[in-house]
């Protein structure tokens, strides 16, 4: 029988019941429901709203009720729609009246507002903890190879030599501004609602900021209404985890690649790819894949409470019962991809002759010979210009550009003198890039300094 049954003449009809509930996804908040409730009690026995001996009897037993969640011993029923009514009649009916009194200046409304931000702010410590064991994979890593050389690609085409600890690097930068919204959105998140009721407050003498305290949160909602209505700060953890998702996809693209024959620049173990059930010398990389496959969910989910926010009038409507799955299913999917991208970075290996191989096409070093030009007094349009018709004349006479002789090289460079030759050689080209953020030595190795730093 449901709580509310003094209004009803009969149960809702089953499939109703189906459409209804949400105890199949939303007992994932019991703990936090348990914890809100716990500290609505205690403060409604200090107002004198309830006997001090009923919020004491109230706390055991949902300590009570948290235990056999726990040990797999309560009975969870479709009738009963979602957690919260769960937890309250399994009070009732081990309390009778003394339970009866838990909801006093409470709806579900304002609960399940306090519920969702207990839990996402607890789910996204986690992930911002993971979020820097996963840099840390990336640091390390790059910290083993500091001086491998490989090819730059802009639009996936040879464009200059870096070092793959500097591509690496790369990533830690993005993975840290995620991290950041991540801490970010917390910060918004975590305002206590409860005391808002269904929309209007309480003529209850609730103590809201006893509440906030107990629970950790900075400051209460100033606005009933907007504390009920309000799902924007699921709406921005999704945008975070979709923007994380994007990074991670971009960085599977880039192993994809490189673990294919065309590139061979690494290697990914064993345990994180599988073979084909049809051709023998198969290893794909399936990890990579399948994350960037998921990168698609995490932005179907922020779609999906966007589309759900859209157009519902103040205040709570029903419909917002349909943010948890969404929310649960992005939070489920980043933490187990950051379970496992960890360890497969860590064991990955680099094939550093191959980079290396790819990386001394001389044609990766025509911005250095524009740019000696320059420090020669050369107008950069220019400089651009005779390099440009240099690489022409190579690939017209079939040559490398490290293979003209001078001579020839000054056909396209008149200014091109001895020193010219000697510019093709990748670690020069890389030694020479020694401003802050270039993928120079000295600066890459500050930058693995910095990370570091952070991680101390
Ligand atoms: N299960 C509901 C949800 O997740 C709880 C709030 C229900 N409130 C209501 N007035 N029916 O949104």
């Amino acid at each position: 029988m449901a709580l509310w049954s003094g209004r009803f003449s009969s149960d809702p009809r089953e499939d109703v019941a189906l459409l209804s509930e949400s105890i199949s996804f939303d007992r994932r908040l019991y703990a936090h429901d348990i914890m809100g409730s716990k500290a609505h009690v205690a403060m409604l026995a200090k107002q004198g709203i309830i006997p001090e001996t009923t919020a004491i009897a109230i706390r055991a037993e949902l300590d009570a009720i948290r235990e056999r969640i726990e040990a797999g011993d309560f009975v969870f029923k479709t009738e009963l729609e979602d957690i919260h009514m769960h937890i309250e009649s399994s009070l009732i009916a081990k309390l009778g009246a003394e339970g009866a009194r838990v909801h006093s200046g409470r709806s579900r409304n304002d609960q399940v507002a306090l519920d969702i931000r207990l839990y996402l702010r607890d789910r996204i410590d986690g992930l911002t903890d993971a979020l820097r064991d996963f840099q840390q994979a990336l640091v390390e890593r790059a910290a083993a190879d500091p001086d491998a050389i490989m090819p730059g690609f802009t639009h996936l085409q040879h464009a200059q030599v870096v070092l793959f600890a500097h591509h690496l690097l790369a990533y830690v930068e993005m993975f840290e501004r995620d991290r950041e919204r991540l801490i970010d959105c917390r910060r918004r998140m975590n305002v206590m609602p409860l005391g808002s009721g269904a929309l209007a407050g309480s003529t209850l003498p609730l103590d809201r900021e006893a509440v906030c305290r107990e629970l950790g949160f900075d400051r209460i909602t100033r606005n009933s209404m907007d504390a009920v209505a309000d799902r924007d700060f699921i709406i921005e953890l999704l945008s975070a985890l979709a923007v994380f998702g994007i990074h991670i996809s971009r960085l599977s693209e880039d192993l994809v690649l490189w673990s294919s024959q065309e590139f061979g620049f690494v290697e990914l173990d064993d345990a994180f790819c599988t073979g084909s059930s049809l051709m023998p010398q198969k290893k794909n990389p399936d990890v990579a894949e399948l994350s960037r496959g998921k990168s698609a969910r995490l932005c179907g989910n922020l779609m999906s409470l966007l589309m759900l926010c859209k157009g519902l009038p103040m205040t709570y409507n029903r419909d917002l019962q349909e943010d948890k799955e969404r929310v649960f299913d992005s939070l489920d999917t980043v933490e187990l991809i950051l379970k496992v991208y960890p360890p497969m970075i860590r064991t990955m290996q680099i094939n550093r002759e191959q980079m290396q191989a790819a990386a001394s096409d001389p044609a990766l070093m025509a911005t250095d010979l524009a740019e000696k030009l320059v420090e020669m007094g050369v107008p950069f349009r220019d400089a651009h210009h005779r390099v440009g018709s240099f690489v022409r004349y190579c690939r017209e006479h079939n040559v490398a550009l490290d293979k003209v002789p001078l001579a020839e090289m000054q056909i396209s460079i008149p200014e091109a003198t001895e020193e010219f030759l000697t510019l093709f050689s990748p670690e020069a080209s890389v030694a020479k890039r020694d401003i802050p953020g270039a993928t120079g030595y000295r600066q890459v190795a500050a930058q693995l300094a910095f990370w570091q730093e952070q991680f101390k």
